[in-house]
């Protein structure tokens, strides 16, 4: 069922390794959750929250050792999926599944810094519609979204940028990332939850620490439009996209079939860098975790 129908879904998270050799993971029950939900959308057998959390803290505790130790933003990446086995070529839901944990090292994404990245505009693509699965982590939504990565390559840039699939003007957010602006006001604007973009756990981290670093954050609908004049006028002064694989990425350009603009002066800018900074010494243990979020393995 997996092979021909798609029944397929994951989550990716990771174990940090702490200052006094500890380990930790990142609010694991909003994975666990997210999980749930991804589950319920495709039709899928759901497992219980409290077994999916068990289950990465014990592959943790035992590949312990390949951690890393390095302070450099190295982390254990943690790859939980569940896959329709039952063997049949008629479309329905599955009545058998299997359930896996994969985990591999991983070095931080940018060394020496975040650089930032150019996005490009996809017009021929759409990444998710109303109704459909975009708020859920299933390896369709991913298999949708190459096409355009690939033509935003071509076109020299990193990473693509969807916008919405009526209007086509509404920005979403990237192929595995969400997507952040901030005003000369010092105020925050991400695309709301609508059901069609993923619900980040980064993304819902870092609004809850930009208010507690005193910003206002808008989760409200952007266009890109507004976003290429606002970019132009300087009221906008930097874009972010964030995810688990850079956690924080700048975005230094943009480019697309009707658009071409510069963010800023092109390159990270101070609020990006203080939010990741924010967040990093948070997930490493070297900062306070007043939310609770970090989930101590040992
Ligand atoms: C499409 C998409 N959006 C956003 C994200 C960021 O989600 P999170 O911060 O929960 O890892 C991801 C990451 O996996 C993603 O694949």
């Amino acid at each position: 069922m997996v092979l021909h129908y798609g029944l397929e879904i994951f989550e990716g998270m990771k174990a940090y390794r702490l200052p006094d050799g500890g380990a930790a993971l990142f609010r694991p029950d909003a994975n666990a959750h997210r999980f749930h939900n991804s589950a319920a959308r495709l039709a899928m057998a759901t497992l219980p929250q409290d077994v999916f959390v068990e289950s990465v803290r014990e592959l943790v505790r035992i590949e312990r050792d390949w951690i890393p130790s390095s302070s450099d933003g190295a982390s254990l990446y943690l790859r939980p999926f569940t896959i329709g086995t039952e063997i049949a070529l008629s479309t329905k839901p599955s009545i058998e599944y299997t359930y896996c944990v994969i985990a591999s090292p991983v070095a931080s994404y940018f060394k020496g810094g975040a650089a930032a990245v150019t996005l490009w505009v996809s017009e021929n693509f759409t990444r998710a519609a109303p109704g459909g699965t975009g708020a859920v982590k299933c390896g369709g939504n991913y298999a949708a979204s190459l096409a355009a990565q690939a033509e935003g390559i071509q076109e020299g840039c990193d990473q693509v940028v969807f916008l919405d699939a009526v209007e086509r003007r509404w920005i979403e957010e990237l192929g595995g990332m969400n997507i952040f602006f901030v005003f000369d006001d010092g105020s925050f604007q991400t695309p709301p939850l609508s059901g069609i973009i993923l619900p980040g756990i980064t993304r819902d981290s870092l609004i809850t620490l930009a208010r507690d670093l005193g910003y206002t954050v808008r989760e409200e609908p952007y266009s890109i439009g507004q976003w290429q004049s606002d970019a132009q006028s300087a009221r906008l002064r930097e874009t972010f996209a964030c995810g688990p694989a850079a956690v924080v990425t700048p975005i230094g350009k943009v480019k697309g079939r009707r658009h071409s603009f510069t963010v800023g002066n092109g390159s990270a800018g101070p609020v990006t860098e203080r939010l990741k900074v924010a967040l990093t010494d948070i997930q490493f243990g070297c900062a306070p975790d007043p939310h609770g979020w970090l989930d101590r393995l040992f």
